[in-house]
């Protein structure tokens, strides 16, 4: 747990200025969980469920930070916490319905825990709507909030605590950032760190840019000093996180390029891997694609959503590039990167997708060879441009598309992976293996998995290993003396 600030001794003047104001909090919190947990005897224990992408994972640590700061103790069985948080996902409908199912669930279990809190926050509570139908038929819900106030949660907790009364507290947009709060890390060695927030693209088809508000980028001294602290507190791995971390600096008042940035970060010593997702193509650089080449600790690999291979359909979804254009800058990423995986999302069933345009995105696919794609079925947003267009391809189409994508995108990935197979690569172990004790997970620079024969004692560290045996997606392997 880093504890970077103290408020005590504030004469019970409430501070103004962040993160003093959230310390200050924390402490009033951590008093009364103090006292709640001498009144029952045991003490007061927290699970925060995530769901959506790694932007939404980072927060949830900084949400277990500041839970940790105020007394609360983990626990892995939502059922038994006596404070559940879902850090919510909104980027396709059926992230919301997992939402709502499980909390009509929640709901059940909160009658028989009179101690229970329950908490929304995350990219699905800056709809307007979903906050209107929680506050009709979700009325046991205690606490409301949103993407950009997240740093307030101590805040919102304590007038939770204070008042007994639902509170919410949602924030249309920021230009905000906190810094300095405490964060818990899933992973003693390794660390996301956000280098930005927000999207301006409109991709047509997305509510990220709705829910996650305008693009602003971190202060790169301050993303520095925090690897480097986290560096110290033995994190040897990072990845930088933003919707389109190409556009990183833009903006600033001292503009900075991401791979000026990225080149700032690898002078830290003790770091030894820097990932960061995602890329979108029309801002990949070629002074980007030179640092990398150059780099020893940027991972070979990159995430290069192409979303369609159908120039019309791309700009339909305005993505800003053509297939073309798509597959020149993958050939020049290969060309100066040779070893690199290059990584994708795709979306099935966009409005207007015909046979033809399906196909192109087959041809892409077949073209680039991805190591992995994530695939997924075109989900309509209300309140995305793409929702009011005509011609939404019908269900069984777009599900006998998905299934012709997914067999083409396993079958040239099982190949892809086949060829390092008996090469000797640096492995970060990460874990033990879920099934056989006897074995540890380790992750190669070009993010594929590898499991070899090791124990506890290895996890966070780097080590040589020959790549024995592809299946499928992963490896297994033998550490080389
Ligand atoms: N900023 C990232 C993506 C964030 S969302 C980028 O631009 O690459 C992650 C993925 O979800 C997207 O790449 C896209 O493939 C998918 N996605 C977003 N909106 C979607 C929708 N309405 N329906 C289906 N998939 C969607
Ligand atoms: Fe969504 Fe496009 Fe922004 Fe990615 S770049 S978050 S897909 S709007
Ligand atoms: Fe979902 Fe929000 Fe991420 S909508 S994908 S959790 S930015």
């Amino acid at each position: 747990m880093e504890k970077l600030h103290s408020t005590a001794g504030q004469n019970g003047n409430i501070p103004i200025t962040e993160p003093e104001r959230q310390y200050y909090f924390m402490e009033k919190a951590r008093q009364i969980v103090q006292k709640k947990t001498e009144e029952i005897k045991r003490p007061l224990t927290f699970c925060v469920t995530t769901f959506g992408c790694q932007m939404n994972a980072r927060d949830s640590e900084k949400l277990v930070g500041i839970l940790e700061q105020i007394g609360y103790i983990e626990e892995s069985d939502e059922e038994k916490a006596d404070f559940v948080i879902y850090n919510t996902c909104t980027v396709r409908e059926n992230a919301n319905q997992r939402v709502y199912g499980r909390l009509g669930q929640l709901g059940r279990i909160k009658k028989k825990n009179p101690h229970m809190l329950i908490a929304l926050c995350g990219c699905m509570m800056q709809e307007l709507e979903v906050v209107e139908k929680l506050k009709k038929s979700y009325r046991f819900v205690d606490l409301i909030f949103g993407t950009h106030n997240i740093y307030k949660f101590a805040e919102l907790l304590e007038t939770r605590m204070e008042s007994g009364r639902m509170v919410i507290d949602i924030w249309k947009d920021t230009d905000k950032i906190v810094e300095d709060l405490p964060v818990e890390r899933k992973y003693p060695f390794k660390s996301g760190v956000n280098i930005m927030f927000g999207c301006n693209n409109f991709c047509s088809y997305c509510i990220v840019p709705y829910v996650r508000g305008r693009e602003r980028s971190r202060d790169p001294k301050a993303i520095i000093r925090e690897v480097e602290r986290l560096v110290a507190d033995g994190v040897v791995e990072v990845m930088l996180l933003g919707q389109n971390v190409n556009s990183y600096g833009k903006t600033l008042e001292h503009p900075i390029t991401f791979a000026q940035l990225l080149q700032e970060i690898e002078k830290i010593d003790g770091l030894e891997r820097i990932r960061f997702m995602t890329s979108h193509p029309k801002d990949l650089s070629d002074e980007l694609i030179r640092v990398m080449a150059e780099s020893k600790k940027i991972c070979r690999h990159l995430h290069l959503p192409v979303q369609s291979g159908s120039t019309r359909i791309l700009e339909k979804m305005n993505r800003r590039y053509t297939k073309e254009g798509y597959l020149e800058l993958v050939s020049r990423i290969k060309n100066a990167i040779p070893d690199i995986s290059l990584t994708t999302d795709i979306i099935v069933g966009f409005p207007g997708e015909t046979e033809e345009d399906f196909e192109e995105t087959l041809d892409v696919v077949r073209k680039v060879r991805y190591d992995s794609a994530f695939t997924f079925i075109y989900s309509k947003r209300t309140g995305t441009p793409a929702a009011v267009m005509e011609d939404q391809v019908p269900e069984d189409v777009v599900k006998d598309r998905f299934n012709r994508l997914l067999k083409e995108v396993q079958d040239i990935s099982a190949e892809v992976c086949a060829a390092h197979e008996g090469t000797v690569q640096t492995a970060l172990v990460e874990s033990i293996n879920d099934h056989d004790n006897s074995l540890v997970t380790g992750r190669l620079s070009n993010n594929l998995l590898v499991h070899f024969p090791g124990d506890a004692s290895m996890i966070g560290k780097f080590y040589q290993v020959r790549l024995n045996e592809c299946r499928g997606f992963y490896y297994i392997g033998e550490q080389i003396k």
